[in-house]
């Protein structure tokens, strides 16, 4: 039986680094929202049996607006509200994914450019070990510093940057999310270091250099 895989869309955030009137998830490039460019690849993708986009609860009309128009999201989009930090925005997309989910990848709708072949890797990868991250490589030389005084030099081959999407066994990524909140921690900005915190470890897979989490206007450039 096809395994039950939920995509879940953070776009619960203001963007405040951005800066613009509108949260950074409902501006354009190239004549779309940034939204719905993850959107689209998660609805294309034939693993993905559910979609779940967690948004801020004034965004939610706009949001079904702009999938009205885009007019080819084929699956059913659920759309809930989100939280106060990125961390209950997440937690409130997997309490709204359907009991009999198996697997889930959380996803930032801020990396518009994610494609369908890192989806599968990161699947993959997930059924195997049960919790994975893309990651991509350090270019620069990685330093150590206290103050502006340099301590280490570290060595970044051992040093990674961690992307979404992140892929997780359902109940194991519901029972670390449960877990940090009874230790009172709200604010991870990735869901992989919830896992970490639950004691466990997780898995890597490459990510892309293109998949930028959009952040500020030069991003947008
Ligand atoms: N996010 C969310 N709920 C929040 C905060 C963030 O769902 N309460 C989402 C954002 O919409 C984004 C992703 O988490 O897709 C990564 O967060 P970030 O890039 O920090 O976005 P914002 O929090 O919106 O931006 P800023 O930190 O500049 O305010
Ligand atoms: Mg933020």
């Amino acid at each position: 039986m096809k395994k039950r895989i939920t995509a879940i869309i953070l776009a619960g955030g203001k963007g405040s680094r951005m800066g613009s009137k509108k949260p950074k998830q409902f501006l354009e490039i190239a004549n779309k929202p940034i939204i719905l460019y993850s959107l689209e690849i998660f609805d294309k993708c034939k693993d993905i049996t559910d979609i779940v986009v967690v948004c801020y609860k004034a965004g939610i009309n706009p949001l079904k607006s702009i999938i009205k128009k885009a007019g080819k999201i084929n699956k059913k989009v659920k759309i809930v509200p989100g939280g106060k930090t990125r961390q209950e925005s997440s937690f409130n997309g997997l309490q709204a994914c359907s009991k009999n989910t198996e697997y889930v990848l959380i996803h930032d709708s801020a990396r518009p450019f994610i494609d369908e072949k890192m989806i599968k890797r990161v699947l993959k990868a997930t059924i195997n070990s049960g919790a994975v991250t893309t990651v991509t490589n350090i270019i620069d030389t990685v330093v150590e510093v206290k103050g502006n005084r340099v301590k280490n030099i570290l060595n970044r081959d051992d040093i990674k940057r961690v992307q979404t999407p992140q892929g997780f066994d359902y109940k194991l990524i519901l029972s670390a999310h449960r877990s940090a909140l009874k230790k009172g921690f709200s604010d991870a900005t990735d869901d992989c270091s919830l896992v970490k915190l639950y004691g466990m470890d997780y898995m890597t897979v490459k990510g892309s250099e293109k998949n930028i989490k959009i952040t500020t206007k030069n991003d947008l450039h």
